[in-house]
């Protein structure tokens, strides 16, 4: 199978990894990529947000199958474009990914489909604001409503700094803080069948311990040794199920990748997000671990045949992701480090450096995003993952970078507090 990956990042480049190591596709071409994806794939120019351009270049290489990484062209309808011209395409509709595209949208739906998740005010104005926030009390919880690429989330309990936040996004929800630790689970679906991954979990925040502010996600790790047991199938059961049922009935089904960012509260399951695609750096971790074919889930999903691929195998193992950060990360990341030492990192057993924020510039690798790089590592168990992760990011060297040192740390320990 001839496949195109669309985007530039870090999940991106864990995607045309796995597409490559996948017996049953024959090539892997990506658009526009990044150095690390040039290693794994045929690279092509293309502007994501344009979706005829993505389906004009989809048709010009001969692809049968479309994956559209990022959530901006899927807000913006590439999946609709590539699917009109006739390739199957991995990911939902510009309607379904409103999921993802508007907060008080994913409240609507989780509303009707009476799924677990914190309650909340849609606010316009200062009025709306400030008693929604005087009704919950402090933390306080403020997200704009629209794509913010993961950092239109402000927690404080500072009550100014939310007014603050609240102002300057125009629309945003207001929401119950929810306590207790935070899991992302994954799933497939073709709008009907529905296939969870294994969960994993982000670190949000920028630096040790969870202090400094929200990011894109500064390291991940998979399986949860400390998860409750019967965790996939009550979410897949409770919020999965319930929201691909509600989409299809509203006659925007979802197809694609239902991302469900969960916190387990002492209440029980409530959703914090939905996404419309892949989770970075979650899916780096995630697919690691994956023994079914990439390729066949995507496709089933693309195709309307998932019932047929069944439930994805997993490894035995753990898996440990650890993203390298750029200095000044995540308010204004410097460009133009030169990287050094990811051959070296790359060599070490079990390890895989992936690609987000690199550019070849004079022949040399040099960062150019805030996220720079994630070192992906598999190991026998948790323990034997982190190690060898830390042992790829020691090796790497650029110039002011940053990254967690605690990635998946409380779990090897057995510290994690459910
Ligand atoms: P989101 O973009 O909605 O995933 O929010 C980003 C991060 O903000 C989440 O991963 C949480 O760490 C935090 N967050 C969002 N909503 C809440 C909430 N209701 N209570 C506590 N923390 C939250
Ligand atoms: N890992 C968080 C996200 O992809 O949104």
């Amino acid at each position: 199978m001839k496949t195109l990956v669309i985007g530039t990042g870090g999940r991106e480049h864990a995607l045309a990894l796995a597409l490559s190591r996948d017996p049953q596709v024959s090539e892997v071409h990506a658009a526009p990529g990044n150095p690390g994806i040039a290693a794994v794939a045929t690279l092509h120019e293309v502007d994501p947000m344009d979706g005829g351009a993505v389906a004009a270049l989809a048709v010009s290489i001969g692809a049968e199958l479309v994956v559209i990484g990022p959530e901006a062209p899927l807000v913006a309808g590439a999946a609709d474009a590539v699917r009109e011209a006739g390739i199957a395409c991995f990911g939902p509709s510009a309607a379904a990914a409103q999921l993802e595209g508007s907060k008080a949208f994913a409240k609507l739906v989780m509303a009707a489909a009476e799924v677990p998740t914190g309650l909340a005010h849609v606010c316009e104005t200062s009025e709306q604001v400030e008693a929604a926030l005087d009704a919950f009390g402090a933390p306080y919880v403020v997200k704009d409503d629209a794509l913010a690429a993961g950092k239109g989330v402000v927690v404080t309990s500072d009550r100014q700094e939310a007014v603050d936040h609240a102002a300057a996004c125009g629309r945003v929800v207001i929401e119950e803080f929810l306590d207790g630790p935070e899991v992302s689970l994954f799933a497939i679906t073709d709008g009907e069948t529905v296939l969870p991954l294994q969960p994993a979990q982000d670190f949000k925040r920028a630096f040790d311990g969870d202090a400094g502010p929200n990011t894109g996600g500064m390291g991940a790790y998979t399986p949860l040794p400390w998860a409750p047991d019967n965790l996939v199938a009550e979410v897949t059961r409770r919020v999965l199920v319930p929201t691909v049922r509600e989409m299809a009935r509203r006659g925007t089904p979802f197809q694609g990748l239902l991302y469900a960012g969960l916190a387990l509260t002492t209440r029980g399951v409530r959703v914090i997000e939905f996404n419309a695609r892949f989770g970075d750096p979650e899916t780096q971790s995630i697919l690691a671990l994956l023994r079914t074919p990439l390729s066949a889930l995507l496709n089933g999903a693309a195709t309307g045949t998932l019932a047929e691929v069944g439930l994805p195998q997993w490894e035995r193992a753990s898996s440990v992701t650890v993203v390298v950060a750029a200095e000044g990360y995540p308010e204004s990341p410097r460009k133009g480090d030169r990287i050094e030492g990811v051959e070296r990192a790359e060599a070490l057993d079990g390890v895989d450096v992936i690609h987000a924020g690199t550019a070849i510039v004079d022949g040399a690798l040099v960062t150019a995003g805030g996220r720079v790089l994630s070192v992906t590592a598999v190991g026998a168990d948790l323990a034997e993952a982190r190690r060898r992760a830390y042992a790829g990011v020691d090796l790497i060297e650029i110039h002011g970078a940053h990254h967690r040192s605690d990635i998946a740390l409380a779990a090897e320990q057995e510290t994690m507090a459910t």
